[in-house]
């Protein structure tokens, strides 16, 4: 019976790997380290992204309980960038291309018994080697260093289960199937009857299915099918109540025995030429890209981090997807993915660099790699099997493409491309979608791109991003314009019902190379800062959502009469979901204002534009005249859901210093996000203010990043990790402004 240990504790680091460090075993002089791990902790900005890029090397002490002796045993890596060469006791076991795929390392015949203490050696190669993708030219982001995923040991017998695909069919039907695909490793070459016991339960709740199968084994054959047919009142996958099944195999043949647990869904995911289709319902898609990078620790950030990403993306700003900009990420995203209804497109590594026939190979293998590490998600609905923007290559996207299809015939294939007239050799046309500039159209018809005769299903994975970067202190009217063009775009994908919806560029600014971005090594190309902070394009997003699902009311303005050119706040966008607003600007007459609906026919929720037909200069009050106080007020069905005020006269007011999570894991590395923000008489962020904010971890924490921080248009974030201690955390906030203040976490 498998048995699965983690092993993301206590692990020796030293920054720099030397030729032979692998043979030494005295432990001296490593520093001590928990995974999750970056290899060097960044500043936020301005810093020279060679830092990172070297070989780290790591140690694990391994001491294996002795009734595991005659076992398989494995060391299961999540993901280690971006090249690992792997040694036992200063032996060579094996090596892995590539830093966001996992990889198995099999230890049991180096394990020496007979020692205290088994060497695990890992040096991982951060540097950008031109023989793993996405490297070889230009990238616009970081890669970071070091194992940054977890790592576990798998104990196994000689017999298997290496994955299992489980395949939803006959989904629209009333009664549902599964076919299941059994992947085995019969190491010890075992023969005879194996029995293998299914039971599919829905997660967290009541068995829906119990059977068993029984089979000849034999050494060479890898997979086994079953059929399970008619399973009734089985509750579909969907964005809306993202229902989830647990299938449970157990394996028995002779003395050996597994047992393998997987969660996957019901749903049938299309893209066609009249768009996208969930269970048969048409949806249009709308989105954001995710890089999966964070200030300071890279890519480095545990399960709750991943998770609430995916969070942010579904429940706060009530996206349907997001693609994985440009790499197969975290399981525990994608899991979370799973739970929320939050669809994804995932795409192997690559960034419009096409390399050698070696690099070709590992482009090859991550497609292999991501398919099987991910088919069984409900959210994937589309594998990318094209390197980001990069020119045809006709015989390695035909390989591409036809590795996914026959490891996965279920879900269709895309290739993200900057050009027009590509060869389609996918099932979607994928296309990164630029043409917006914020005068001419928001996007082309799909013909124009594809240069086809005929309508093939088609989506639009990027849009904005570098055409107009936008930082969260940027001057309202540009913040004005950037939410915008987001809105614009989305308004014309809504439109078209040939395009089954559109992934803007991005979700989160992200630090970068010197070759991109603003110079600071910051991309700012987010709806949310690295903080994961809104920007006001986050509300273009965030309002298109039903007010029954939550009132949104945001007005693109910091209300001040001279933050813009000439003064005032007109033309004043205003994105809510409500279905008029009243305006009351000091002691005038309150008006009364609609949506845009002209305008913006697509979206469901177009926003409100006041402009000066609405609001005169001398209502609004013009330059030289008095400024006052406004009361904004969103209606539903005729009820006041929603208000927000914003004061004439801000000073500070408020600190606001609160942690996304009160409970944190001391088992394992865990973290969590603070967020400061100074605030005004009314709770809105001071956008200009600059304090100094002092930042003390008391507890068993340590504090990601500086202790001492500027606030950034007024807020900032940063992220506490917890040691491996159980106990109480106190994280107090000093502001200039505001004095101080404390929130308690809890590890437990
Ligand atoms: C695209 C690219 C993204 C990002 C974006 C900026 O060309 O795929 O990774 O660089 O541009 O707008």
């Amino acid at each position: 019976m498998r048995k699965i240990i983690d092993i993301n504790n206590q692990w020796y680091f030293r920054l720099q790997y030397e030729e032979g460090l692998e043979l030494v075993n005295d432990l001296e002089g490593f520093e001590i380290v928990h995974l999750p791990h970056t290899n060097v902790e960044l500043p936020y900005s301005y810093f020279d992204e060679k830092v990172y890029q070297r070989v780290s090397c790591y140690k694990y002490p391994l001491s294996i309980p002795e009734q595991y002796k005659g076992k398989l045993l494995y060391i299961h890596f999540e993901g280690v960038m971006t090249y690992a060469r792997v040694y036992l006791n200063g032996s060579f076991l094996g090596e892995h291309k590539g830093g966001y795929t996992p990889f198995d390392i099999r230890i049991d015949e180096e394990y020496n018994w007979q020692a205290d203490n088994n060497i695990l050696t890992v040096a991982a190669d951060a540097s950008e080697r031109s023989d793993i993708p996405p490297f070889g030219g230009q990238i616009d982001y970081l890669t970071y260093g070091g194992i940054y995923r977890e790592v576990s040991l798998k104990v196994l017998d000689s017999v298997f289960i290496e994955n299992i695909k489980v395949e939803a069919d006959n989904i629209l039907g009333e009664s549902k199937d599964v076919k299941l695909k059994v992947y085995l490793k019969n190491i010890s070459g075992e023969k005879g009857n194996a029995d293998f016991s299914v039971s599919i339960n829905e997660k967290g709740g009541s068995e829906v299915y119990k059977g068993s199968f029984t089979t000849n084994l034999s050494k060479e054959q890898e997979s086994y099918s079953f059929h399970i047919k008619g399973l009734k009142d089985i509750k579909l996958w969907d964005i809306d109540s993202p229902n989830l099944y647990e299938v449970k195999i157990s394996l028995n043949i002779n003395t050996q025995a597994d047992e393998y647990t997987e969660t996957f869904g019901f749903r049938k995911a299309e893209f066609t030429p009249e768009g996208f289709y969930l269970n048969g319902r048409k949806i249009k898609l709308i989105g954001l890209n995710r890089h999966q990078s964070f200030p300071y620790v890279g890519y480095a950030m545990p399960k709750r981090v991943q998770e609430k990403d995916a969070e942010i993306l579904k429940k706060d700003l009530h996206l349907n997807i997001v693609r994985t900009s440009h790499y197969p990420q975290s399981k525990h995203f994608l899991n979370k993915c799973d739970e929320l209804g939050l669809l994804v497109f995932e795409e192997i590594p690559g960034w419009q660099h096409i390399g050698n026939e070696d690099w070709k190979q590992v482009a090859l293998e991550n497609v292999r790699e991501m398919v099987t590490r991910d088919w069984n998600h409900p959210s994937i609905v589309i594998w990318g099997v094209r390197i980001n923007e990069s020119q045809d290559d006709d015989e390695l996207y035909t390989a591409t493409n036809k590795t996914a299809h026959d490891l996965d015939s279920t879900r269709q294939t895309g290739g993200v491309r900057f050009i027009t007239n590509s060869n389609l050799l996918e099932d979607v046309y994928t296309f990164n979608d630029f043409i917006h500039d914020g005068v001419y159209q928001p996007l082309r018809q799909q013909q124009e791109v594809t240069g086809l005769e005929h309508k093939v299903p088609y989506i639009v994975t990027e849009y904005n991003g570098h055409m107009y970067p936008t930082k969260r202190f940027d001057q309202e009217e540009r913040q004005m314009e950037h939410s915008l063009r987001h809105l614009r775009v989305q308004n014309a994908s809504h439109m078209d019902d040939n395009i089954s919806g559109a992934i803007g560029w991005c979700a989160f600014d992200y630090n970068t190379h010197k070759d991109f971005g603003a110079g600071d090594r910051i991309c700012y190309h987010g709806v949310m800062d690295m903080f994961r902070l809104h920007k006001f394009a986050a509300y273009a997003y965030k309002s298109q959502v039903s007010p029954e699902i939550e009132p949104v009311l945001q007005p693109v303005t910091f209300w001040a009469r001279g933050e813009r050119s000439i003064g005032g706040i007109i033309p004043l966008v205003v994105f809510t979901n409500c279905d008029y607003i009243e305006f009351q600007y000091g002691n005038k007459a309150v008006k009364k204002i609609y949506p845009c609906k002209e305008e913006y026919k697509g979206i469901p929720y177009p926003p409100i534009i006041i402009d000066y037909s609405v609001i005169k200069p001398e209502e609004a009050g013009t330059w030289g005249m008095v400024w006052e106080d406004v009361t904004i007020t969103g209606y539903y069905k005729e009820q006041p859901i929603i208000e927000k005020k914003l004061p004439k006269d801000p000073v500070p007011a408020q600190l606001y210093v609160e942690a996304d999570d009160t409970l944190l894991q001391a088992a394992q590395k865990d973290a969590t996000r603070i967020v400061v923000k100074l605030m005004d008489q009314y709770g809105n962020i001071l956008p200009f203010i600059d304090e100094i904010i002092k930042i003390q971890v008391n507890g068993p924490a340590r504090l990601q990043g500086p202790k001492e921080v500027v606030l950034k248009g007024g807020a900032i974030a940063f992220w506490v990790e917890t040691i491996i201690k159980a106990g109480e955390l106190d994280i107090t906030v000093k502001s200039q402004s505001l004095g101080e203040k404390t929130v308690k976490i809890n590890v437990v």
